[in-house]
Formats: C-alpha cells, structure tokens, sequence
C-alpha cells in the first residue's frame, strides 16, 4: 500500500466540512471588506524566497522543497503566499495608475519541510491578504481587525492579537546595534541557533524558543524605545484605531516574525492554549521595491486553514448546526416514487433547499437511519397511492408530526417550515 507523504493529510470528513464552511465565511467578508481573490502558481523560481523571506530565515535555509525541473530551472513550492503576490504585482503592473489602494486575498497550499506535529504539516492551507499603495492607519487597522473579527465570526474566542512596531529602516538598523552590543558579552550563554542569529539574523533572536526564558532575552533592550518619531507616533495612533475598532491587542515587544521583509507594524493571532499561531503579517514598505517594483507600501497577513480547523474542533459541541445538516430527506423504495422524488428533490434544491434523497437502492427503516445521521429537519415519505392523487406525506423530524401536502405547493410548504 503506498500511504500519504509524512507531514500531509488528506481533507476527508469533518475536516473537509470545517474547510469549507472557514472558506464560505473568508469569502464573504471578503466581498464585504472589498478584496479581489488574486491566484499565483503553487511553485515558483527559488530566488525568489530567497529576495523576499530572506536568505538567513529557517524557512529557505532549512524548509523549503526545492527541485531541479526538466528545464533545468531552479524551483521552489511556494513555502508562503506574499512572495508569489508582489511578484505577480510587480510583473503584471498591477498598480497601475491607481492612487488608492490594491487589496488582494487568497486562499491556497504552501509547502514547508518542517518536522511534522499537530499544527504543525508539510503541506498546509493559508487564507491570506495582501494590500499595496497605502501606508495609512486605516489599511493597517483594516487588516488587523479584519483577520480578529474573521476568527470571532467563526467561534473562536480563546486568542490574542499581539502586536509590535519594527519602526522604519533608520530605527530597526539603531536598535539592532544596540541589541548586538546588548549581546555581545553573553554570546556563549546563547543556543546554538542564536549564535548563528546573533551574525546573520540578531532580531530573530528575541523570539527565541529556547532562551525565552534566560535572564539574557528578558532584559533584553526594548525596541519601543528605538522607535523613531514617526513610527512611534504612527504606532500610537494604530493602537487608539484597533481600541476604536472594539480590538483586544497586547504589545508584545519581542514579536518579529521569521520572515525578513517586514518593518513597522508586526502581529501574530496566537491562541492561548498552545504556542502555535493562527496567523500573523506585517508591513512589508520595501518589498515591492526591492524586487524591482516601484516604491509601493504593502502589508498583509497569513493565516493558517489546518490550524483554525483544528481549533474549531476543540471547541465544537458535539450537536452542531454549522455543518452537513440538510433540510429535507426524500424517502422512496418504488420506482415510480423515485422518478417523483428526483424530480422533488431538483425542485426544492434549486430554491436553496438542501435536499437529499434515498439514492441507493435502501429500505425505509435504512432511509429513516440516514436521515437521521444527516439530521434531516423534515422527511418526505412518497408513497404511491397519494402520489396517485398528488399528495405528499410530509414528516417532521423532530415533532414527528405527519401532513399530507398538495405536490404543486411543496416547496411553498417547506419554506415556510424550515
Ligand atoms: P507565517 O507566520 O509564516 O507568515 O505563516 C502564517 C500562518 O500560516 C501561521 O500563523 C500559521 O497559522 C500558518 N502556518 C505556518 N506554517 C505552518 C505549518 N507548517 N503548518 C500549519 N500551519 C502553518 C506568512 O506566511 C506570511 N506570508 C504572512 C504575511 C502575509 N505577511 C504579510 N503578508
């Protein structure tokens, strides 16, 4: 037998329920906060994770699936979905002549060679937002709040916004001298990662897994305090938008994020019963220039589907509403009282009934036992003698009440009884 690839999982079940019913929800707020779906190839050329994630992060060091293709072109799946965005920016000349601003959404697989746990896959699903040619508050609370009330709106309630401020390139440089010379001395105490860090990547440091909680990452230099001018005035005002906006946030001042494109306003929406985020961006003003585009401000966020999906099912009662339940079962044995029942069954779905129907060759006992599974609020028993006289017998599946109904007036009937 030839099993699935360590660190996949197929979609099956009440997972694939959860997935569809998360991606209903992000569709329709997209059309609400007036985003255009946007789709960008799976792989890519390798150089380009490595110009925007960076060439020191984990993720393109150690992640990344990276193959030789018949060509002989170096390519890459995709390990996150904003690289692929700004490419298909830049090289379409999306921007435009456009002063306001490009709001972009997607949803689909990443892949990262991570070692696999719960949460944690090879191949996981990111709904994510990318927003071009605004450096305004407005967009950055748009797109915090958007992702928060996103998680509400689906039954999610145990998580936190945290949030910090990366300041502007003058900033980040400052307070990256002064976390090096903050360092210097204790390099040795440090873990063997962060040794590395300290050269190639310091501010990754400060989210350190292993050293959070030694004395040396506490005391660390608070990068607030770096902040120029106008970061820090900017950041202020975010924060009064986001309390504005009925946001929960907490400053978190060691949160910079694995990926090196972003500067000013980072955040992760980390739950609090494990360490593992739902999601997380960042602005990211020097990307699209740094990849040769124009000096187009961005910012967006990722979130990850496999982890909401798992966390809705911590959360689930066990009798929910939200998934699989249909309205109405067609119960029928005969032939004549299945060629009724299609023809029913297309009538009440195309008035957006969820409708199912006996569709193998079952007794009624073994009918009554699926609708039941299937939580069917009404039944339609057919019968061949009221089919004869244009009657349908309709049964309440809760009430257990019986009525015989004219077949003209059936859907009227269940609309008016769902
Ligand atoms: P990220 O923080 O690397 O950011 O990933 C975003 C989210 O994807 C995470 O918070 C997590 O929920 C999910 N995720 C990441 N890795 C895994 C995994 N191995 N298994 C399951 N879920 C995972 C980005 O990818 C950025 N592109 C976000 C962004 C967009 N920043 C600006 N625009």
């Amino acid at each position: 037998m030839i099993n699935k690839p360590k660190g996949t999982y197929d979609l099956i079940g009440l997972d694939s329920k959860l997935y569809q019913y998360i991606c209903n929800t992000i569709d329709n707020y997209m059309v609400n906060y007036h985003y255009d779906f946007i789709r960008t190839p799976v792989f890519e050329a390798t150089e380009l994770f490595h110009r925007t994630v960076g060439d020191n992060t984990d993720i393109v060091t150690k992640e990344t699936y990276d193959f030789i293709d018949r060509g002989e072109r170096k390519i890459t799946l995709r390990p996150e979905g904003t690289a692929g965005v700004v490419r298909s920016v830049i090289e379409n000349k999306l921007y435009g002549n456009r002063n306001d601003a490009l709001k972009y959404y997607y949803i689909g697989t990443m892949y990262r060679y991570e070692r696999p746990q719960a949460g944690r896959y090879r191949e996981l699903t990111q709904f994510g937002v990318e927003v071009f040619n605004s450096s305004s508050i407005i967009i950055d609370a748009e797109v915090i709040s958007m992702g928060y009330n996103i998680l509400k709106d689906l039954g999610i309630d145990n998580f936190t916004v945290k949030i910090n401020c990366l300041g502007d390139s003058l900033s980040r440089n400052n307070y990256i001298k002064a976390l090096k010379d903050y360092l210097k001395p204790h390099i040795n105490e440090l873990c063997e990662d962060c040794q590395k860090r300290y050269e190639t990547n310091p501010l990754r440091i400060l989210d350190c897994k292993i050293d959070k909680d030694s004395l040396i990452l506490k005391n660390i230099p608070n990068i607030t305090l770096y902040l120029s001018k106008d970061s820090l005035e900017k950041f202020n005002k975010l924060k009064e938008l986001l309390t504005l906006l009925d946001i929960d946030y907490e400053i978190d001042n060691k949160l910079v994020r694995g990926l090196d494109y972003y500067d000013d306003v980072v955040w992760e929406y980390t739950t609090d019963s494990e360490n593992l985020a739902l999601g997380g961006g960042g602005r990211y003003n020097n990307l699209v220039s740094n990849l040769g585009g124009p000096n187009l401000p961005a910012i967006g966020f990722g979130m990850g589907i496999d982890r909401i999906i798992l966390e809705l099912k911590k959360i689930l009662p066990q009798e929910n509403n939200i998934i699989g339940n249909i309205d109405v079962y067609i119960m029928c044995v005969s032939l004549e009282e299945k060629m009724h029942g299609v023809k029913i069954a297309q009538d009440l779905r195309l008035n957006n009934i969820i409708t199912e129907i006996n569709n193998n060759d079952l007794s009624l006992k073994a009918q009554f036992k699926i609708a039941d599974i299937l939580k069917a609020k009404l039944l339609l028993i057919l019968n061949n003698d009221d089919l004869a006289k244009g009657l349908i017998n309709v049964k309440d599946n809760v009430t257990k009440e019986e009525i015989k109904i004219d077949e003209k007036e059936i859907v009227d009937y269940i609309l008016g009884n769902l």
